[in-house]
């Protein structure tokens, strides 16, 4: 579904990913693997690995804004590396902190090396997107664009590690509003989103408006998608999803539909009340949910911010054609199963 935005990048967004992790030559060791397989392309023992794994939606969002707001999508290839570098660094360090099993519909990166393994991958992956960022300077980017993009992501980090504070912090908490739950995942999840059609636009432009305009269209969508992503953590299916089915739940997460239940009935806080939580204790908070309307709820919430992000797009008045790609991106995030 989301392949059709992806096809017209993918050979070379691909290309400069692979080069800018394979081109390290000491890379080739056992230390490599763990990146590439975070990445998706190869299995455990470094075998090509053919399924497709992460969406890769971050630098297909940077570079249709690019586009959209007037510029050559090839300038902003070495921010559309480093931002999709960045997201998988988060990914594995995340999976460790959700004690996660299952990423992509494989093992997760700690399962397979061990937590101190892959909080040193993460690790280097993170550097990876400085390093893919360096290519900017052979762009024909203005210095102060450069600047400008450094401190982007820099305050992005900064934004999601604040987030995932608080998503650990709130496992702990019994009440979490509205307000704090939004908080939490901008810094989480829709910062990184905002900073996509931020950059895409400010390489195009350098118009620091017009890239005001564009962070407000990712960060609407952000919110959403988080949003969308709770709802899948309950309701997907962990076929589809590639993630274990119930870890939100297991783990006391404080995710939209679970502020919701817990705010209207008192039955799912006794759960939420409970030592440990068993499987039929998984089962009966979902029924609760779906009782109290969670999931209608977390939806029509979704909505609103999709709505945002739309008439944000709309404020940033995009070129007709990557315009219409940008909504049916939007469009489709909406619909995604995974
Ligand atoms: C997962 O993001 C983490 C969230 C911010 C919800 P994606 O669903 O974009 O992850 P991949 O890269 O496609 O697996
Ligand atoms: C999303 O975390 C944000 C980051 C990975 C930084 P979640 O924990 O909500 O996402 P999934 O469901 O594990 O992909
Ligand atoms: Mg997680
Ligand atoms: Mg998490």
């Amino acid at each position: 579904m989301l392949t059709q935005f992806f096809q017209r990048y993918m050979t070379e967004l691909d290309a400069s990913m692979r080069h800018t992790v394979n081109s390290r030559p000491k890379f080739s060791s056992d230390f490599g693997v763990m990146l590439r397989y975070a990445l998706g392309w190869v299995d455990e023992h470094d075998t090509p690995y053919n399924l497709p794994t992460g969406k890769r939606i971050r630098p297909i969002l940077l570079l249709l804004s690019t586009e959209a707001a007037g510029g050559d999508w090839r300038k902003s290839l070495p921010s559309a590396v480093a931002v999709e570098l960045l997201h998988n660094f988060s990914l594995i360090h995340d999976d460790i902190q959700d004690n996660s099993l299952t990423r992509h519909n494989r093992p997760t990166v700690w399962q397979v090396w061990g937590t101190a393994n892959a909080i040193n991958a993460g690790d280097a992956l993170f550097t990876l997107a400085y390093c893919a960022l360096e290519e900017l300077a052979s762009r024909d980017i203005e210095p102060q664009t450069i600047i400008k993009i450094w401190r982007i992501f820099n305050d992005t980090m900064l934004e999601l590690t604040r987030g995932q504070h608080l998503d650990m912090s709130f496992e702990h908490q019994a009440i979490v509003t509205t307000d704090e739950y939004l908080s939490m995942i901008e810094g989480k999840s829709a910062a990184l989103l905002a900073a996509c059609a931020q950059i895409g636009a400010l390489i195009a432009s350098n118009d620091d408006e017009l890239s005001a305009a564009y962070m407000e269209f990712g960060l609407n969508i952000g919110l959403a998608f988080q949003i969308h992503d709770d709802i899948l953590g309950i309701w997907g299916d962990p076929d589809v999803t590639g993630k274990s089915a119930a870890t939100d739940i297991l783990s006391r997460k404080k995710s939209l539909p679970v502020l919701y239940g817990l705010n209207k009935s008192e039955k799912l806080m006794s759960i939420y009340q409970r030592q440990t939580f068993t499987a039929n204790d998984v089962t009966e908070a979902v029924k609760t949910l779906d009782a109290v309307g969670a999931r209608k709820y977390a939806q029509e919430t979704e909505t609103t911010f999709y709505n945002r992000a739309l008439a944000a797009l709309e404020s940033a008045n995009p070129l007709s054609e990557s315009g219409r790609w940008l909504k049916q991106l939007v469009e489709a995030l909406f619909e995604r199963q995974h």
